[in-house]
């Protein structure tokens, strides 16, 4: 099956699907609107879980409204682009604002729409080794990633930044050094897991909206874990077959904070922490040291 090609070419020095390289110039002329929100993350950092926190504020916390349609609907994934499978850029266009909008791209290879729009942006951050662990699956359950290989030579991609959408390292600084001069809020998984409500309360503040206490706490439960994988809406099973194949691991797999720990060994994790301070050397951005 040709639309399930899979292979990664470079746009501007990033790894992408071979099919966004070849629309890029669809992604690469979206038309933002000035009140468009955008969800920025690298893959596997809690997209699908901001995505229906906000789908939820959105509905001020009306349940059967965000049980219409799956998250990829309610949320387009902007520059996936499938020839006769996804447009998300297609999509989009057909949207009624005010507009949430999924993207992975780094900073530097977003529309320049978002720019000139000064639209708001949420960025969701988790840690490398976690994210690492996350992809290393969803390479494997979702067959539009190349064959990720052993634990040992994914994790070497991982590092390198041969995956899709390019190096982590990259991706959660460049979004970070933007931070200050647009309306972008920057969060963390971790801190998400650690008190959701206040980071709902934090994405309240910055999208300058009010909700009683019973809506924000309504908002809380539908967005937890267990109730996102059992609700077909956001675990993505809908989408199955050759796309997804949920048997090798389910798109809600853990949800927890340092599953790291029971897949790099001591040799590996001491590499990576080597590799990871050279990286990030000199950034502002810290990730809590004890994940
Ligand atoms: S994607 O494909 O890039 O959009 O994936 P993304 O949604 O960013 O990341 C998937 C991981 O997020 C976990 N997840 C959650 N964790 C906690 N709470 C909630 N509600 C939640 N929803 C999704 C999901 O399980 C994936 O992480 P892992 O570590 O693989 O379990």
């Amino acid at each position: 099956l040709d639309v399930f090609r899979r292979e990664l070419v470079d746009v501007q020095g990033v790894p992408l699907f071979w099919s966004i390289a070849e629309e890029w110039s669809q992604v690469e002329s979206f038309e933002a609107r000035p009140d468009d929100l955008l969800i920025a993350t690298y893959p596997k950092s809690g997209t699908t879980w901001i995505s229906e926190i906000l789908d939820l504020i959105y509905n001020n916390g009306d349940v059967e409204k965000c049980k219409q349609n799956a998250i990829y609907k309610r949320v387009p994934f902007m520059e996936l682009i499938i020839p006769g499978l996804d447009n998300g850029v297609e999509d989009l266009k057909k949207k009624q604002s005010p507009r949430l909008v999924k993207t992975h791209l780094p900073v530097q290879l977003l529309p320049s729409s978002f720019w000139k729009n000064n639209c708001k942006m949420v960025y969701v951050a988790r840690n490398a080794k976690d994210v690492a662990v996350s992809y290393y699956y969803f390479y494997q359950m979702a067959k539009l990633h190349p064959e990720p290989g052993t634990w040992e030579e994914f994790l070497d991609k991982f590092m390198t930044g041969k995956v899709a959408f390019g190096a982590w390292y990259d991706h959660v600084k460049g979004w970070w050094e933007k931070r200050n001069d647009y309306r972008i809020l920057y969060l963390f998984y971790e801190d998400m897991k650690e008190d959701p409500k206040r980071e709902i309360q934090k994405l309240l503040k910055f999208l300058d909206k009010d909700l009683p206490e019973e809506t924000v706490d309504k908002i809380l439960y539908y967005s937890s874990f267990d109730v996102m994988k059992q609700n077909p809406f956001t675990n993505y099973t809908t989408v199955a077959g050759v796309r997804m194949d949920h048997s090798i691991s389910p798109f809600m797999r853990k949800g927890i904070l340092g599953d790291w720990k029971n897949h790099f060994t001591v040799a590996q994790y001491e590499r990576f922490e080597k590799e990871y301070d050279k990286k990030m050397k000199g950034s502002t951005l810290s990730f809590r040291s004890e994940i």
